[in-house]
Parts: C-alpha cells; sequence; structure tokens
C-alpha cells in the first residue's frame, strides 16, 4: 500500500462508505425524488465512476466488523465515525456481504439499490429478497455475508499479543542498559513503537486491550508500555501524525526512566513511604531529565522525551512536582502522558498499593481531576477512548452473567462487548464475548450491564481471561 495510487484509493474508499450511508440515511427520511436524496446519488454516482476509472472492478465487502475495498481494510477514522457503523448493521441486518460495482453506473441503477435496501429487511430471507431485486441491474452485483473466519481474528489477537510483549522486554532490556551504563540506541526503540503505533491505528482496541494486563513482578516495564500505548491512543484521536505519535509513544514509554536511579529498598518497599522516601520518590522526575539528556545523540526526540519525564508529575494546574520558580504551561506531550501514566498506575497494583482499582473507579478520579490536575479538553478524548465502561471492567449483566468489559463500543459507550465469566448459575465459563446492542425479535436489548464490581473481591484475574 505505498503507492500513492493506492493511498488515493483508500482515501476514495472512506469517501465511498461514508456517501452510501448518507444516501440510505437520506432516503429513509426524504422519498426518492427529494432534492437531498438527489444530489447525494448524484455525488456517490461520481464517487464510484471515478474509483471505476482507476480499478476496472470495485468490491466494498464486510468482514467481521470492518469494511475492505478490493481487499484493502478501510481505515475506521473518526470523521465517519458514524456512518461507518450506520452501514455496519445494516448491511448485517440484510446479510449483505458485498457489493460489486462492475460497470460504470447511473443515478438509476443506484436508486433501485436503496429502494431495495430499504424493503429487503422486512422480508424473512433478507438476501434473497435482495438478489431477487437487484437482477435487473446490470452494473451491481451484490453478494451473501460470509461467517466471519474466527481464525483470522485468532490470528491478529496473537499478533497484537507479540507486539505487546516485544515491547516489555524491549523496555526491560534498555533500562537495564541505561541502568548498567551502556550505550543505547534509540533506533530500536522506535521500531519497537512505530510497530505499536501501527497496530494502535488498526487494531486500537486489541492493543488497548492488552494495556488491562498488569504484571505485579515486572510493573515497571509493563507500565512503561501501558503508557506508551495509551498515549499514542490518545493521540491518535487528538489527529497527531504518523510521526508525531511515534515520538509521543517514545517519549511515554522513557518517562518513568528517573525511577532507576530510585533505590530499590525504597522503590519495592511494602509498607507507605516515610516523608523521607517521598522526597526520594519525587526526585525521579529530575533523575529522568538528566537521565535522558546523557543519552549520546541530543536531537529533538530526546530532548522532547526529557521534557515530558520532567514534566509528568507536574499537573496541568502546576500544583504537582517538581515546583518551579516561574509557571510555564506543560509540554502538549506531558499532558497526554499524564492521562496515560495516572490511569495505568491507578489501575496497576503496585508494591506500595497492592490492591489496584478498577478501571470504572479510576475513571471516576480521573473525571473528578479534569480542569484542575488534568486538563480539561483531553478529558473529553480520553473518555471517548476508554468508554465509560473501559475495558477490563468487572460488570453484572441483566441477565446475572457476569463478565468483563472486552471491547468498548465507540457509539454506544453504555454497550460494549463483554466476555462472560460466571454464567447466572454461578459457574465459571470462559470465553464466550457478547455484544450488548444485540436485539431481540422485538426489537429490545437482550443484555444491559446493571452495574460495575470490583475485581478484587471476586478475585478475578484479568490476564487470564484477555490473554
Ligand atoms: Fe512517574
Ligand atoms: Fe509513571
Amino acid at each position: 500500500m505505498a503507492g500513492r495510487e493506492d493511498k488515493d484509493i483508500l482515501r476514495s474508499s472512506k469517501d465511498l462508505i461514508n456517501q452510501l450511508s448518507v444516501v440510505l440515511r437520506t432516503a429513509q427520511i426524504h422519498d426518492p425524488n427529494n432534492v437531498a436524496v438527489v444530489s447525494a446519488v448524484d455525488r456517490l454516482v461520481s464517487i464510484i465512476n471515478t474509483l471505476l476509472s482507476q480499478e476496472n472492478i470495485i468490491t466494498l465487502e464486510l468482514r467481521g466488523e470492518f469494511f475492505y475495498l478490493n481487499d484493502y481494510r478501510i481505515r475506521y477514522s473518526l470523521e465517519y465515525l458514524l456512518n461507518f457503523d450506520f452501514l455496519v448493521r445494516e448491511f448485517k441486518k440484510r446479510e449483505l456481504g458485498s457489493v460489486i460495482f462492475k460497470l460504470r453506473i447511473v443515478p438509476e441503477d443506484i436508486k433501485i439499490f436503496v429502494k431495495v435496501f430499504t424493503e429487503s429487511p422486512y422480508s424473512e430471507s433478507p438476501f434473497n429478497t435482495f438478489e431477487e431485486k437487484m437482477t435487473g441491474v446490470k452494473s451491481i452485483e451484490i453478494g451473501r455475508l460470509k461467517k466471519v473466519v474466527e481464525e483470522e481474528s485468532f490470528d491478529v489477537r496473537k499478533m497484537v499479543k507479540k507486539t505487546y510483549f516485544n515491547a516489555v522486554s524491549y523496555t526491560k532490556g534498555v533500562i537495564n542498559k541505561i541502568k548498567a551504563g551502556e550505550k543505547v540506541h534509540l533506533k530500536k526503540a522506535k521500531r519497537v513503537v512505530e510497530t505499536m503505533v501501527d497496530q494502535i491505528l488498526e487494531e486500537e482496541q486489541l492493543l488497548l486491550g492488552m494495556t488491562a494486563i498488569k504484571d505485579y513482578d515486572e510493573y515497571t516495564y509493563h507500565h512503561s508500555v501501558n503508557v506508551s500505548i495509551l498515549s499514542i491512543a490518545l493521540g491518535q484521536r487528538l489527529g497527531l501524525s504518523r510521526k508525531m505519535l511515534t515520538d509521543l509513544g517514545m517519549a511515554a514509554l522513557f518517562h518513568d526512566i528517573g525511577k532507576m536511579e530510585i533505590p530499590p529498598e525504597v522503590l519495592n518497599k511494602p509498607t507507605n513511604f516515610t516523608d523521607d522516601e517521598w522526597k526520594i520518590i519525587r526526585m525521579h522526575p529530575v533523575w529522568g531529565i538528566k537521565a535522558l539528556l546523557k543519552l549520546k545523540k541530543l536531537d529533538d526526540l530526546t530532548v522532547r522525551s526529557a521534557i515530558v519525564s520532567f514534566e509528568h508529575h507536574m499537573n496541568f494546574d502546576l500544583t504537582g512536582y517538581p515546583k518551579l520558580r516561574n509557571p510555564l504551561e506543560l509540554d502538549f506531550f506531558s499532558k497526554i502522558v499524564s492521562f496515560a501514566d495516572q490511569y495505568d498506575a491507578m489501575t496497576s497494583a503496585r508494591v506500595y498499593s497492592r490492591i489496584p482499582m478498577g478501571p470504572d473507579k479510576a475513571l471516576s478520579i480521573i473525571m473528578e481531576r479534569a480542569g484542575t490536575q488534568l486538563d480539561p479538553l483531553l478529558f473529553k478524548f480520553f473518555i471517548n477512548m476508554v468508554g465509560v465502561f473501559p475495558i477490563g471492567t468487572l460488570v453484572m449483566l441483566s441477565t446475572n452473567d457476569l463478565g468483563i468489559v472486552y471491547e468498548s463500543n465507540q457509539l454506544f459507550a453504555s454497550r460494549p462487548r463483554v466476555m462472560i465469566i460466571v454464567d447466572n448459575k454461578g459457574n465459571k465459563v470462559k470465553g464466550s464475548v457478547v455484544d450488548l446492542t444485540e436485539k431481540n425479535v422485538k426489537g429490545e436489548y437482550i443484555r444491559s450491564i446493571t452495574k460495575t464490581l470490583d475485581p478484587n473481591k471476586y478475585k478475578i484475574n484479568l490476564a487470564e481471561y484477555l490473554l
């Protein structure tokens, strides 16, 4: 997908999805000859015909939750989110899996398609009805929705898992090297972070899901990687470029590098810190800036990472540490990393706080801090990213099943995908993931979240389920 032409096609494929939903949605409310419908159809025809002049055939296919155009996966973009989601649901209702444009089309073809599309869900076998009524249109062919091959999603899961653990072991290696005073090449770190950036652009939910895995013994390394992933995901929502996201991910990965100077007997102390010990802990941002500036090559990225490491506990309202004589505005990256850092720290079991907070509790604390310790504008993007029920939240469903949030739903924040772990008879079960947007024949939701629960009370090991 490197060529410019491919890029153009990917961009027009997003336009195609968007315009197709615009047409279908407009046709739901207006009659076919309404000006809004006619002009939306014209625009769609022109997008399709332009695409057809570049490719001989245009296959728009729904696989799982994603659309593919001639086998290229179309990225979910924020601006088109609503229309994307609408189309996915409407295709599924009709068992419609693909639409193939083979010849130049005219507005009349689309009008027929829209009419059939609108009528078909009410028939008993929607796809057959659809196909029958479309036989007259030679330029458009349709295909039935295929069952998603579970294997495919399994492979993606495996790949994401590999990326995550690679990053953890790389971080471990690099921190130990810096500790030992060895030279470190940040080029390798860049590759590690780039892989995470790419996967967040493609499989955000899966990689975000990995951050719900907390390892008590290897806290520092997991924490660094988690903060990096959460920062990249937040940065993506803020519209940062791939290059900026890589820089941000790097800065986030090294934000706590100064902690290596804290004597292990202090850092790993199981009881509360004394005032003197807190003084030492609070030095880590200063030690961080020093450690990073000591690295061989002082490029822009290293300097920016040093700034983030220095500022990550300062807080938006500068009530944190270190204290400054002359107030300044925090670096944009520092503001992002603060969210990721606080959220991950609260939800992790650490030496001095053995009991991690449930993600929903952590989120409510973050909400309280928005506007004071944390940037209120970024908060809106943050909550949109983790969802009202973040991945890993333990929830009780209306069916009395107990589950953990597995994947959040961008459109219906209160209806994520949930993995059932204890059924309504109290038996431990493993695996089945349910979608809370599912409705029964009467149009009512089959399952809803009734409350969230504290995972510590139930002695539930999230990693066991999420891996
Ligand atoms: Fe820190
Ligand atoms: Fe941290």
